[in-house]
């Protein structure tokens, strides 16, 4: 029978890259605690019109990318293709957000019907962060500091650069987007074929549009800069203001728009150059009309969520220490000869529970000396710890460095058991 092949685009992530993934969550939960910022988990799946309704019908996600089924009640579901959605959903439906201010990470499993290649993924993870009751661009800034915080603490500061918009309110870019209509409507012969598609539904991706012949037409387009209201406009100063204050650099591009529709203002990405296409490795902003448009009460809120594949791909890809998130034991215990097996069983049981909790990995299934050793070797344990006849007979163990040129030794094992943190902390 034909063998059963994993989804295209949906990827097995195997011992050798978890502790890559283990160093990001572990250090993004570190810093978004120091920021005071609290978990939530939502569901995978939701009513298919939550995604509809929040990321917009005519955006590329919604249009063609969603993983959407009827269960067998016959009700549209739809896998989550991001996490806003949800976690405002959830906030809402909890009572946590009218007149309240709060801060909610969360992480995992998105979903996109996208087209697999290096760094686009179909099923792809995401750490997002989403903030809610507060409107000044104080909090814009202190998520955009928090995230640099972030890529120093990974080592990514100098591999990533931060550009910066504001997409300004609904009716400074209903304005814009009719003038650009207009304006491209003269043109519309020398546009690409999905900018033609876009002029009547979603007029600003086509500043997006990588086509030659419409960035030609683009350049003598309307500038949303002209358009943008007064309040929108001293919100992106301040925003700057903070992060000049604290010497964050970034690049203002008034081509950045983003590809979910329910963003205001504030809009921002990180970027790399290291990863060709897909460069993108956080991105978020502003969207102050979501909750009342998902039938809550106006509250503002900003947010940002990363992908987590490709900051693994920046870290393993730059080869930068992994000595940060590579773990291997401490012991490897192998055993040969009558009586040894036991006598190691117990023995791994014992180190386990010393103190400074070492990491035993037991040989299991026998074997030559030669053989396990091979095995001790492969694990990259700092010590093996050899169990033959002669030290179940003796009640001893014999310790043998792997890693340092050091001389094997055998001692009591009440004895290792109890020198056990010198021997941790002598290499
Ligand atoms: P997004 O830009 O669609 O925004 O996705 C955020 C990040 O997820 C991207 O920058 C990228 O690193 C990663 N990503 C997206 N699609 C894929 C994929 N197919 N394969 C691998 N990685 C991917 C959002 O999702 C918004 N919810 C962000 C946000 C939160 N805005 C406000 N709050």
């Amino acid at each position: 029978m034909a063998r059963i092949q994993a989804i295209r685009g949906m990827n097995d992530i195997l011992p050798e890259e978890t502790p890559v993934w283990r160093f990001l969550e572990d250090t993004a939960r570190q810093v978004f605690t120091q920021y005071g910022i609290d978990e939530v988990k939502f569901p995978i799946v939701e009513q298919t019109a939550l995604f509809v309704r929040s990321i917009g019908e005519v955006t590329d996600i919604v249009e063609k990318e969603m993983y959407t089924f009827n269960d067998r009640n016959g009700d549209s579901l739809t896998l989550r293709p991001e996490g806003t959605a949800g976690c405002v959903r959830a906030a809402e439906q909890q009572g946590m957000l009218y007149n309240q201010v709060q801060r909610f990470w969360y992480s995992g499993p998105m979903f996109r019907y996208e087209r697999p290649q290096k760094g686009r993924y179909r099923q792809f993870h995401q750490i997002g962060v989403e903030c809610f009751g507060m409107s000044g661009p104080d909090i814009d800034a202190e998520l955009i500091v928090m995230t640099a915080r972030l890529w120093d603490r990974l080592g990514l500061s100098g591999h990533v650069e931060l550009e910066l918009n504001s997409i300004g309110s609904a009716a400074a870019r209903g304005a814009y987007k009719s003038a650009l209509v207009e304006y491209l409507s003269r043109y519309q012969s020398d546009l690409d074929e999905d900018s033609q598609r876009r002029l009547s539904s979603n007029p600003l991706r086509i500043l997006d549009s990588k086509d030659a012949g419409t960035q030609k037409v683009l350049n003598e387009a309307p500038v949303f800069q002209d358009y943008m209201d007064a309040d929108s406009r001293d919100h992106f100063d301040g925003l700057r203001r903070y992060l000049d204050d604290v010497g964050i650099a970034y690049k203002v591009n008034p081509k950045l728009v983003r590809g979910l529709d329910y963003y205001s203002k504030t809009v921002f990405e990180w970027i790399t150059s290291s990863l060709g296409a897909q460069g993108t490795v956080c991105g978020g902003g502003r969207y102050d009309g979501l909750v009342e448009q998902l039938g809550g009460r106006p509250t503002p809120a900003v947010g940002f969520a990363m992908g987590i594949e490709r900051l693994v791909l920046m870290l393993t890809g730059l080869s930068l220490q992994n000595s940060q998130w590579a773990s291997h034991p401490d012991f490897y215990v192998t055993a040969v000869g009558e009586g040894s097996a036991a006598f190691a069983f117990s023995l791994a049981e014992k180190v386990r529970s010393a103190a400074g909790t070492p990491t035993v990995q037991l040989h299991c299934g026998g074997g030559s000396f030669k053989s396990q050793m091979k095995k001790a070797d492969k694990s990259n344990a700092r010590y093996a710890l050899l169990i033959g006849e002669s030290e179940v007979a003796a009640q001893s163990v014999t310790l043998k460095p792997l890693r340092a040129d050091q001389e094997q030794k055998t001692l009591p094992a009440q004895e290792f058991l109890e020198l056990i943190p010198q021997i941790l902390e002598l290499t």
